[in-house]
């Protein structure tokens, strides 16, 4: 297939032919403000094998819902006041809900489960794309499976030119991570992965945030988790991640000992020390929003590099670190060495 690569403003008359594809049963990426996302009609069980097709990724793991406001779930999605009121504080944003499912969503879009998993982005360009399609959008990140999620238009087209119709070009995008997802529970929720939108912040709505184990800790080969993405392999370079455990300066000091063979990927404030090595910088250890923007596209730099292997910081599990803990630890297959 020939893919149509455009960049495009959100109110650029590209979206409609955008919705076109999306209502005629094809696909398009598009982009959020978490990662970029391969589109098709969530209500189309075609269009959701075609999203596994194009991603080739198991039909047994559930695809996002994207809608444009949050009154959109109500055709799709059993809701609740407590749906409502993290809607109020979350949405449009990074926050995925998991809610039972209606029937107009086909068990294909749902990997089979008997709820859906609802998004209300807030990327200008995502909104208004959802807003034209006036069908919800199933979408994963729009990587190979297995593959880090693409952050930017380059990223995207290394993966899936020849296997989209469209490529909508929207630029970085801003937060780097995937959404925070949490299975609603009455007054309580389950955090299935960590996102920008941290537990703190979901405690300040739902009574009680427990965070499921497959989030931090790895999982049995036979394991069925409340996410089925958890099973699965996730965000992996191709070249071996190892993440460094220790205090500050004990990392430093081990990466100062590394050879060429190896990829470092450290903190601005040690790109001075670190200098004759080969490093990417992820931005300051203060900020760790940084590192969440950037590390995915890092990730792939570091397989065009080349490398015997790529170390890396074992992340903290506060705030935002929990999320950038969750996705290294996984790139990482949970190689973890004491320095
Ligand atoms: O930020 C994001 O969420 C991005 C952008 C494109 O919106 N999307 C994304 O989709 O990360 P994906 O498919 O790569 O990850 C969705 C995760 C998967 O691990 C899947 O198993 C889980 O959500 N999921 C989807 N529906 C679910 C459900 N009904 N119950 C439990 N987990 C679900
Ligand atoms: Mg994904």
């Amino acid at each position: 297939m020939k893919t149509r690569f455009i960049v495009s403003g959100a109110k650029s008359a590209c979206l409609m032919d955008a919705a076109h594809i999306i209502r005629s049963g094809g696909l398009v990426v598009f982009p959020t403000e978490t990662v970029y996302g391969l589109g098709g009609d969530a209500t189309n069980a075609e269009s959701a094998k075609k999203i596994y097709a194009a991603k080739g990724r198991p039909s047994d793991n559930p695809l996002i819902i994207h809608i444009d406001r949050p009154e959109s779930a109500e055709p799709y999605a059993v809701t609740n006041e407590y749906y409502y009121r993290l809607a109020e504080k979350f949405m449009p944003g990074p926050l995925t809900v998991i809610l039972p499912r209606k029937d107009t969503i086909p068990k294909e879009t749902a990997g089979g489960l008997d709820t859906v998993a609802v998004r209300c982005p807030s990327h200008p360009i995502a909104h208004a794309f959802i807003e034209a399609c006036g069908v919800p959008v199933a979408a994963p990140s729009a990587n190979l499976s297995g593959k880090p999620s693409p952050t930017n238009a380059a990223d995207v087209l290394a993966d899936m030119d020849g296997r989209v119709d469209m490529i909508i070009d929207g630029g970085d995008s801003e937060i780097g991570l995937e959404s925070t997802i949490v299975k609603l529970d009455g007054d309580c929720g389950i955090l299935l992965r960590p996102g920008a939108v941290t537990v703190d912040a979901l405690r300040c709505v739902l009574r009680e945030v427990k965070v499921d184990p497959a989030v931090t800790g790895s999982l049995p080969a036979d394991a069925h988790p409340l996410s089925p993405g958890m099973k699965y392999r996730h965000y992996s370079p191709d070249t071996p991640l190892v993440l460094l455990d220790g205090n500050d300066s004990d990392v430093l000091e081990f990466m100062k000992k590394t050879s060429d063979d190896a990829i470092l990927i450290c903190f601005d404030d040690e790109a001075a020390v670190l200098a004759g090595h080969r490093i990417i910088p992820v931005g300051s250890r203060e900020d760790l929003s940084e590192e969440a923007h950037r590390l995915f596209s890092a990730l792939r730099m570091a397989d065009r590099m080349g490398a015997k292997v790529i170390y890396g910081h074992l992340p903290k599990k506060n705030g935002i670190g929990l999320a950038l803990y969750n996705r290294m630890i996984r790139a990482a297959a949970h190689t973890v060495r004491k320095v």
